[in-house]
């Protein structure tokens, strides 16, 4: 099939795509490739990494253009939060607050299949693309070699399932491979995945714990271990109406698209230009000042949170190209600029 017959967003797509340098990845084997995982994750760019339930997409939590990144591979048109790995216990509770529930979790489960939806710690060394603003983080302890590495590492490593947005999960090195290794540098190969599907996701809530996705770890075991019902029904990545949840929901209006600032107005920038205006701006930020996507990706939790605290009436939002990472921007923007009584999704 040639571009021409291919349908307009595709085309697009495609090309956004193919201006990036070629890649084709590397495959190692799990026991010589803690290094070069290591390396790589220490420089920002991600790594395909087997773990227990399926294969992750790694980067630096910590990072931000290492976690827009993560979205740029996987082709994803929305931020969706991520969950955080780490390798012990008190590594999570750096990053997180523990309820008596979740820690009874933790001590029957991890390291295993399964994922804690816990209050994000204040000042917590997590980057807000990570949790995609909301003030909750998913948490998981893996077995094998990804603890290994985010030992190594010493510090969480954010890694959604390795495979394309809409594509099921890779439970092989070869599936990974066929799906994502013209993106990424190096899949680590450990073999089919053991469980094959992706964990359990529970989170508590007040005297009960809701079951966000069915997983791993079997809902009756979790259960057994709590010695009551989990609530059922509830949707992953769903906190709060609008673009961000509560702490990170702007209070200030946002206008997309703007050709210029009005007085009273915030200036959200992006790329070289300037617009009509500008100089006026009570304050200005540029998501990226070269008009890279992958860095406007990984400032615009933290520059609209700013510009907003400022206590402009108004944000006003220049155009972001919509190619890449563009599609996944300008659908948080978008949602952020929607009327507050209009619920929606998070996810
Ligand atoms: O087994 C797994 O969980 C695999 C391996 C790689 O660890 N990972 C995985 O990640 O399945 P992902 O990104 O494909 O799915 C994570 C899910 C998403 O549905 C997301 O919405 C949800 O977790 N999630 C993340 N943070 C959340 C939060 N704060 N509240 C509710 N749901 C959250
Ligand atoms: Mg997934």
């Amino acid at each position: 099939m040639t571009a021409r017959h291919l349908p307009p967003g595709h085309h697009r797509y495609r090309d956004a795509r193919q201006t990036r340098v070629p890649i084709v990845a590397t495959i190692l084997a799990e026991s010589n490739a803690k290094a070069a995982a290591l390396a790589l994750i220490e420089a920002g760019e991600v790594v395909a990494i087997p773990t227990e339930t399926v294969y992750g997409l790694a980067g630096d939590a910590a990072n931000g253009q290492a976690v827009a990144r993560i979205f740029e591979a996987k082709g994803r048109p929305r931020f969706n939060p991520l969950i955080a790995h780490v390798s012990s216990l008190g590594m999570a509770k750096d990053i997180a607050v523990f309820d008596p529930l979740s820690q009874k979790l933790a001590d029957a489960f991890w390291p295993g299949p399964l994922t804690l939806v816990l209050p994000l710690r204040e000042g917590a060394a997590i980057h807000p693309l990570v949790t995609a603003g909301l003030s909750t983080i998913a948490l998981r302890m893996p077995m094998g070699f990804g603890a290994e590495l985010i030992a190594a590492l010493g510090r969480p490593l954010a890694a959604p399932s390795a495979n394309s947005s809409g594509r099921v999960s890779a439970t092989t090195a070869a599936a990974v491979d066929a799906d994502l290794g013209r993106r990424i540098r190096l899949i680590v190969d450990g073999g089919p995945t053991p469980v094959g599907l992706e964990s359990t996701i529970v989170k508590t809530e007040g005297d009960a714990v809701r079951l966000l996705r069915p997983g791993g770890v079997a809902a009756e075991d979790i259960e057994r271990v709590l010695g009551q019902p989990l609530v059922r029904g509830g949707k992953v990545g769903v906190e709060a109406p609008g673009m961000l949840a509560s702490h990170y929901a702007p209070r200030a209006a946002v206008r997309l698209d703007a050709k210029y600032v009005a007085s009273g107005e915030a200036l959200l920038a992006f790329g070289p230009g300037a617009i009509e205006g500008a100089a006026n701006a009570v304050v200005t930020l540029n998501l990226s000042p070269a008009g890279d996507l992958r860095e406007a990706a990984a400032n615009l939790f933290t520059m609209v949170q700013a510009l907003d605290r400022s206590g402009a009436a108004a944000i006003a939002v220049m155009p972001i190209p919509h190619a890449g990472l563009g599609e996944a921007i300008n659908d948080r923007v978008r949602r952020a600029a929607a009327p507050r009584d209009l619920a929606i999704d998070a996810t």
